[in-house]
Order: C-alpha cells, then sequence, then structure tokens
C-alpha cells in the first residue's frame, strides 16, 4: 500500500502551461507547497508563480529566494522548462544548437546547482530532471535537442554519486509523445506516423507523465537515484 508523503516545497521550473502545469496540479493534489516558475502566465491553483528565466542566472536565484520566503527552503525541483528548435543537421544554426542546449541543459544546471544550497543544508532533497524518450532514442531534425536531453542523464547521475550520501537522489523522466503544444506543431500526418511506432498506440497526457514524477519526490522513491524512468507506452524499450 502507498504511504502518504511527507509533505514538501516544490518548485517546478515551466509549469505555467504543458508537463510542468500538470507536475504542478498533481503536487498540489497531493498536499505539497507547491511554486512553479513563469515567463508569462500563471501555475495552477494552489500554486506560488515566480517570474524566471531559466538561461538567466539572476532570475534563478531571485526565484529561488522569493520561494524560499514564502513556502520554505525547496525540498523537491523539478527542471522541467524546454524548448525544441527542429531542423536537419545541415541545416541547424549554431545557434539553434546552443540555443536548445542553453535551456535544456545548462538552464538544469543553474536550477539544480541553486536548489543543491538547501538540500545539502537539509541533508535532503528530490531532483527531478526533465529529459525525453528522444534522448536515447535519437530522432532525425533533433540533434540539438536529443544531444540536450541525453546529456541530463550523466547529469543526474553524476548528481547522484555526488550527493546521493546527504540524502539527495537525482533522477531522469523521459516522455514520449505527450499531448501538450510542443507535440501540437507536428504535422497531422507526422503524427500519425509517430503513433504507429508507439506499443501503446496513442499519445501519453502530461497528468501521466506527473504521476511518475511526483512517485519519484514521494517518500516511497528513497532509494531511487540515477534511474531513468520512461513515460512512454513502451516507444523507447531497450535504450
Ligand atoms: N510534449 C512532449 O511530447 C514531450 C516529450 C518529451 C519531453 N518533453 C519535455 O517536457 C518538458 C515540458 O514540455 P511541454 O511539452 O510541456 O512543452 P511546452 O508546452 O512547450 O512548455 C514548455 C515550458 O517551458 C517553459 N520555458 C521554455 N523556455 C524557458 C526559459 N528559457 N525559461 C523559463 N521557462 C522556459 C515554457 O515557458 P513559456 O510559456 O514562458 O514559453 C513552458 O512553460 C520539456 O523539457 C520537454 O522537452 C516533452
Amino acid at each position: 500500500m502507498t504511504t502518504p508523503t511527507t509533505p514538501r516545497t516544490v518548485l517546478v521550473t515551466g509549469g505555467n502551461r504543458g508537463i510542468g502545469y500538470a507536475i504542478a496540479a498533481e503536487f498540489v493534489a497531493q498536499g505539497h507547497r507547491v511554486a512553479v516558475t513563469a515567463r508569462s502566465g500563471k501555475g495552477p491553483e494552489g500554486t506560488l508563480t515566480v517570474i524566471a528565466d531559466v538561461t538567466d542566472s539572476a532570475s534563478i536565484d531571485a526565484a529561488f529566494s522569493e520561494v524560499e520566503n514564502e513556502l520554505g527552503p525547496v525540498e523537491v525541483v523539478v527542471a522541467n522548462a524546454g524548448i525544441t528548435k527542429d531542423t536537419l543537421l545541415l541545416r541547424m544554426s549554431e545557434d539553434d544548437f546552443t540555443s536548445v542546449v542553453d535551456t535544456n541543459l545548462t538552464g538544469s544546471f543553474r536550477v539544480v546547482k541553486r536548489a543543491s544550497k538547501g538540500m545539502l543544508k537539509a541533508r535532503f532533497g528530490r531532483i527531478v530532471l526533465i529529459s525525453s524518450v528522444v534522448g536515447l532514442y535519437g530522432s532525425p531534425g533533433q540533434v540539438n535537442y536529443s544531444a540536450s536531453k541525453s546529456a541530463l542523464v550523466g547529469f543526474a547521475r553524476s548528481i547522484t554519486r555526488e550527493l546521493g550520501a546527504r540524502g539527495i537522489t537525482a533522477n531522469i523522466v523521459a516522455p514520449g509523445f505527450i499531448e501538450t503544444d510542443m507535440t501540437a506543431e507536428l504535422p497531422e500526418e507526422q503524427q500519425a506516423e509517430y503513433k504507429k511506432s508507439i506499443p501503446a498506440g496513442r499519445y501519453g497526457s502530461a497528468a501521466e507523465v506527473a504521476k511518475a514524477v511526483a512517485w519519484l519526490a514521494s517518500d516511497d522513491a528513497a532509494y531511487i537515484s540515477g534511474a531513468v524512468i520512461p513515460v512512454d507506452g513502451g516507444l523507447g524499450m531497450g535504450h
């Protein structure tokens, strides 16, 4: 039986829409104190919204200070904010590459580094990084995106080795195709083609990703660290 988990202070980046919004809503439903970062808009009801851009360390620092003042030290951080700039390798500019890495990978670094200070002090922390099935599966037109997402695996595993003895876990959630603005941009024929390759025969929902994230942050997952948890209907099996 699942035991009720200890209420925690949670920060989710990019919690104003898509998967981040669903993750924040799930944490609220489970009784946690939840803040989201947003560049625009707001998190779900019951959350504290703080303005931050993950490409800007100063704004991340200010957002954490605001959350700490309002809700207490951040015990669970979910690095979710991410972008795509898809194009084939030969057409991919250096800026297409570095801007995606700067948001998805270096952005996660900025957020997790800032979160780790309080976690070390508390000798408790749950770090969840939102990667993608594409990180380990690969995808044409996504050299920048898949590189940024696979790098998160080494990132989480190094944190696990560095901070694992201090009560801190770091895990990866790797969603497959999830119904959000990001996948809605894909042409319909391409969406249908993708569905054929997913063993579950459908896209996932943001709520299904949120359940896995909340579980990794729960008391029940204290001994799980450095893991890659797929939420992809079987698409990425074997990687
Ligand atoms: N959808 C999928 O099928 C899928 C699959 C695998 C992995 N993922 C990953 O899941 C995460 C969420 O994706 P999603 O589908 O929910 O995407 P989305 O609907 O496009 O939302 C992206 C979120 O990231 C935020 N963001 C982007 N750049 C940012 C920045 N520089 N600073 C702060 N926030 C920033 C956005 O804020 P604004 O509203 O201000 O732009 C938004 O809240 C991403 O890391 C994505 O790579 C998604």
